[in-house]
């Protein structure tokens, strides 16, 4: 029971990767801020979570949205008294070449993925820097490492997010906060179903690309944020780990 006693707070914990946080959080012992944009699948993860015998509170917010964002962090501190871990996950694309992409796709997509956790870390950053403890993963992806066609603007983003959190690291070390990005390849969810769907023999030539010959589960991808969350990685700030099976080695 690694969190047992923590509070963490995972955004965009409804779907796939985020839910598989969540739970794994859940099944160590956290109490779990269960942000989502969506009210009724945020108090479905919830409810799911306290059914394994620990707290959550439904946050629905838009992560994009900076006085949602703060005030559900405000809520999250006068119920469970203090934050202990944020993990960035919402993220968001449509894949297209980027010439038939607009300025407001650009926003989109920048808002989301980049701007969104920048707002979600400032809301918790000042309680974490007054308790002298804090854990923050975010979740970048391999294509803000070595690109990837058709996502040029979501690739700007998540190596912004990659940047941001070096620099984040740096300032926050001694406040011991550790801020680390979890990156990871191409996994089995609707976000990568979408990304082939008009390309089917995209699937499985990326599988056949990656050396584990398989897309990551969320669970892969959770084992390595619970990792990073958890104090085992206290002297581990400022990195990128890449959870793809191989597919990328840097
Ligand atoms: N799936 C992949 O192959 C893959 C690969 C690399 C990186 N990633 C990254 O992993 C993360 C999770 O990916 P996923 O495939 O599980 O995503 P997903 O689209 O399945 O789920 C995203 C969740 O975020 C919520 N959400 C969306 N916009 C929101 C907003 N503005 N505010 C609050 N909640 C919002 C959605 O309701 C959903 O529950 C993302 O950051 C994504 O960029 C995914």
């Amino acid at each position: 029971m690694k969190f047992k006693g923590k509070v963490c707070i995972v955004t965009g914990a409804y779907a796939c990767i985020g839910r598989g946080i969540a739970l794994g959080l859940a099944k160590q012992g956290a109490k779990v801020v269960v942000v989502d944009i969506d009210s009724d699948n945020a108090t479905s993860v919830a409810k799911e979570i306290e059914e394994l015998g620990t707290s959550a509170m439904a946050a629905p917010a838009d992560i994009t949205n900076s006085t949602q964002i703060n005030e559900i962090i405000s809520k999250a501190i006068e119920k469970f008294g203090k934050i202990d871990v944020l993990v960035n996950n919402v993220g968001w694309n449509k894949v297209q070449p980027f010439v038939n992409g607009n300025e407001e796709f650009w926003d989109k997509v920048l808002g989301i993925n980049l701007k969104g956790p920048i707002i979600c870390c400032r809301a918790v950053i000042d309680s974490m820097m007054q308790q002298n403890y804090g854990k923050i993963v975010n979740i970048a992806s391999d294509s803000g490492r070595v690109g990837s066609t058709g996502e040029a603007v979501y690739s700007a983003a998540k190596g912004g997010v990659i940047s941001f959190t070096k620099t984040l690291a740096r300032e926050m070390a001694r406040y011991k906060i550790n801020v680390n990005c979890i990156s990871p390849g191409p996994s089995d969810t609707p976000f990568f179903a979408a990304v082939s769907a008009d390309n089917p023999k995209l699937m499985e030539a990326v599988k056949k690309a990656i050396p584990w010959r398989r897309l990551g589960e969320p669970e892969d991808i959770a084992n390595a944020v619970l990792f990073l969350a958890s104090d085992d990685a206290d002297y581990i700030t400022g990195q990128t780990l890449s959870v793809s099976g191989g597919l990328t080695m840097m």
